[in-house]
């Protein structure tokens, strides 16, 4: 059977027809041609999958399509406004946070949306905040480095 779905894709509307068994991934990537995310196990291990649905970090290769009519999505391409990049994109640079960037925006993303919920994280936070994402070129301490330099942005003034 197929289904049509509406959603809000990086602020923009977006409808798209999906099966049943589609998951949010793929229907993410080959149909509304989102390339940023990426996928290395398709069962919920790396975490390259990993979108803002609702306000909520998932991976979205956990995700059928079907569930989420209706639903709010960000992907790290969503962080930028009006063409400039977001203060924990411009970090990951500075720091460089990255070495091949598969993992990247997935980092990237949960990064963002942890210094939303919590600006001032402790290392401990942002290691069990990230830890569902897994980077084979061992970024990790440059991560956090990017995370506690752009934590300034998010702090209320
Ligand atoms: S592809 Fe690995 S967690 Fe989704
Ligand atoms: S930078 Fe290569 S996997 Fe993370």
């Amino acid at each position: 059977m197929v289904h049509k779905l509406s959603l809000i894709v990086n602020g923009i509307k977006r409808t798209v027809e999906v099966k049943d068994n589609e998951i949010l991934l793929d229907v993410l990537r080959d149909k509304l041609k989102i390339k940023s995310l990426k996928a290395a196990c398709w069962r919920g291990e790396c975490g390259l999958c990993t979108v803002l649905l609702n306000g909520k970090l998932v991976k979205s290769c956990l995700v059928l399509a079907v569930e989420v009519d209706g639903s709010e999505i960000i992907t790290v391409e969503g962080l930028v406004k009006d063409g400039e990049l977001s203060p924990i994109q411009r970090a990951f640079i500075e720091h460089g946070a990255f070495q091949c960037g598969f993992c990247t925006p997935a980092f990237v993303l949960a990064s963002h949306q942890l210094l939303i919920e919590n600006p001032n994280p402790s290392e401990e936070e942002i290691k069990e905040k990230l830890g569902g994402i897994i980077c084979r070129c061992g970024t990790y301490l440059e991560i956090i480095k990017a995370i506690k330099s752009a934590s300034r942005f998010y702090q209320k003034k």
